[in-house]
Formats: structure tokens, C-alpha cells, sequence
């Protein structure tokens, strides 16, 4: 039985190969210690860069230059003041004053509550939010970093910590791939250096041969690793690891509200540790994450018409759906419905 489950796992690994798949772990062949060692991994960390930059070709046309150069130097862009103070008030007096349907997901000792967002449901009763999801410049901000085209997952995020035992995953730097992804966070609020804020490594997003050189070594380990994330194809980098190749200190984002950050999560981010025992953050959240091996822009499935306005709904059915047939595991725990944050609101 289990030889038979490996012998599906090589079957299929043409087909992943060419996908957003990442797990070492999970497949025999991705996972491979031959195969990494005559470059397989190598090869679609350089094949994904590679078609990313032909999309973003077609992308660049409908971004500022200024958002272009911050992108190529850095991996990131950050606009203070990105909205203005009428419309962040409008957005804080939605998300702080409505009853939400919140999930949660805990990670060591972080607390990360959701709201997966639709613009359908969000039309008539949130119009400021409504229209933050559908703001053109920021959408062609999170595409061209993103490397695709594509309806980006919006989501009220709030993220609590405490100073325990910083035992969250998300507080290591790490890639969260093999190729480019896009995170976008709108900060409701000031992130002091005690909020966890969030950390990213500039120029980190480069494939320089260092970088390569590393990602070859990482993919020769990574299938039994003992870190569950960096075995399934979230690469751990230790600050040693980050002065070997090249790269300088991270950055933290202890901001202003209403400072908008749009990183490559390729790129080599974390979560700062929380320096207080009830540091508080909260944005909203998008992301955008497709196949990196497509040759076009479009044709995404979230951008379909009766789609696309309920690309939050639509996520978690998937989600709910992978998950049933073990394809996928679904992270986020149904709350109830509730404010964001139950103290101290507005
Ligand atoms: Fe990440």
C-alpha cells in the first residue's frame, strides 16, 4: 500500500511540478535528495522568477514608476498616508463598530482573528471597505508584485501576542515560497516595535547565485527536515544564513496608521516578537498567490463575474472542500459573530 502511494506521488510529480505545489515532505519526487541534487528545485525557483518577470512586464504598465523602483531594489513597497484621513476613518468605523463572522487560527504564542471579506456583501452596509477592495491602483500594486494577474483575498486581520515563549512560526525569517507572492497590509492603527511588527530582509526577493546556492543546499535537507513549515517548502533562514548571502538586516515596519505595505513574501519576512503581553495589530490583509509557471496574466478563476464578489465565501468553500478530502488543511476556526475587537473599540 504504501509503495503504491509512492508510486502515485512520481506519477503526479509532472503535473506539480509545474504547479505552486511546495511541500519536500509530502511528494517523493519534489522531495528527492537525487533529483534536488542535479537541480530540480533550483530549476523552478529560476523557471517561476523567470515567468514572473515576463508577466510583470505586461503588469509594470499600470504602476508608478516609483512603485516599480521600490519593488526592484527592495522586494517591497511602503506608501505612508495611503489613504485619505476621511476614508481611514470610514474603513476604522466599519471594521470597529460591525459585528463580524471571525475565525482564528493560534500559531505558538500569536493569535491571528480573520474576517474573510466579499465585496457583494460589502456594498451597501461597508462602502468605505468596498471600496478599498475595489481601489484600481492598489489592485495593480499587489499584481505587480505579486508577478500575476488576478483577484487578490482581502480580510480584516487582527494579530494578538504576548511575550511568552515566542514559539510562533511566523516569527523565524522565512520564504513562504519558491517564487512570488504578494502580501498587502493597510495598518489601521500605529505598529509600535512592541505590536510584532512585521520584518522583511531588502533585496531578499533576488535570485543572486548566492541565494540559488543557498536554495540548492535548503532543498537537499528540507524533505526531513525537523521544522514541519521548512520541510513543506517554507525555507528557515537564520541571520547567518542572511549575512552569507549578501543580504543586509531586516527592516521593521513600526509604522503610522494608515501606511500601506506590499511585499514578496519570496522575499525573506517575519513577524518581530511581541516585546509586550498584549501587543495588538490590525490591517487589512490581502494576498494573491497563483500557479508561478503561467504564461498569461488572466484567466484566473477568482476573477470570473459572479466570482469575484465573493472571493472570501469562495476561498473558504474551497477550502473547506480540499480539507474534507485531505488535499488540504483548513487553518481557520469558526468564532462566531463578534466585533474585531471586543474591548476598547474606537
Ligand atoms: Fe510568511
Amino acid at each position: 500500500m504504501r509503495l503504491l502511494f509512492v508510486a502515485l506521488q512520481w506519477l503526479i510529480a509532472p503535473v506539480l511540478f509545474f504547479s505552486g505545489y511546495k511541500s519536500f515532505r509530502d511528494n517523493a519526487a519534489l522531495g528527492s535528495v537525487r533529483l534536488n541534487q542535479w537541480g530540480l528545485h533550483v530549476l523552478r525557483v529560476r523557471l517561476a522568477a523567470r515567468m514572473a518577470d515576463w508577466r510583470r512586464f505586461f503588469l509594470a504598465r499600470q504602476v508608478e514608476q516609483s512603485v516599480r523602483q521600490a519593488y526592484q531594489e527592495n522586494g517591497f513597497v511602503i506608501q505612508k498616508d495611503f489613504l485619505a484621513e476621511p476614508t481611514l476613518e470610514g474603513i476604522r468605523r466599519e471594521v470597529f463598530e460591525s459585528d463580524w463572522q471571525l475565525r482564528e487560527m493560534r500559531q505558538g504564542n500569536a493569535l491571528t482573528s480573520k474576517v474573510f471579506l466579499d465585496r457583494a456583501n460589502l456594498a451597501k452596509s461597508h462602502p468605505h471597505l468596498h471600496d478599498f477592495l475595489c481601489n484600481e491602483d492598489l489592485l495593480a500594486q499587489i499584481r505587480f508584485i505579486a508577478g500575476i494577474g488576478g483577484e487578490p483575498l482581502f480580510a480584516i486581520q487582527a494579530l494578538s501576542c504576548d511575550d511568552g515563549s515566542q514559539t510562533d512560526p511566523q516569527m523565524v525569517l522565512h520564504q513562504d515560497t519558491f517564487h512570488s507572492t504578494a502580501k498587502a497590509w493597510l495598518f489601521l492603527e500605529e505598529v509600535s516595535e512592541e505590536n510584532c511588527p512585521f520584518t522583511y530582509v531588502p533585496g531578499s526577493h533576488i535570485r543572486t547565485p548566492e541565494r540559488l546556492q543557498w536554495e540548492y543546499a535548503q532543498s537537499l535537507t528540507a524533505r526531513s527536515h525537523a521544522l514541519i513549515y521548512h520541510a513543506r517548502g517554507s525555507f528557515r533562514a537564520s541571520l547567518s544564513d542572511i549575512r552569507l548571502m549578501g543580504l543586509p538586516e531586516p527592516v521593521r515596519f513600526a509604522v503610522p496608521a494608515n501606511t500601506l505595505v506590499i511585499a514578496d513574501t519570496f522575499g525573506f519576512h517575519s513577524r518581530s516578537p511581541a516585546m509586550s503581553k498584549s501587543a495588538f495589530r490590525i490591517e487589512i490583509y490581502a494576498s494573491l498567490r497563483r500557479n508561478p509557471f503561467l504564461p498569461w496574466t488572466g484567466l484566473d478563476f477568482f476573477s470570473l463575474p459572479f466570482i469575484r464578489q465573493y472571493r472570501g465565501r469562495w476561498t473558504l468553500r474551497l477550502l473547506t472542500l480540499f480539507s474534507r478530502f485531505g488535499w488540504m488543511r483548513q487553518p481557520w476556526r469558526l468564532v462566531g459573530r463578534r466585533k474585531v475587537r471586543i474591548t476598547d473599540a474606537l
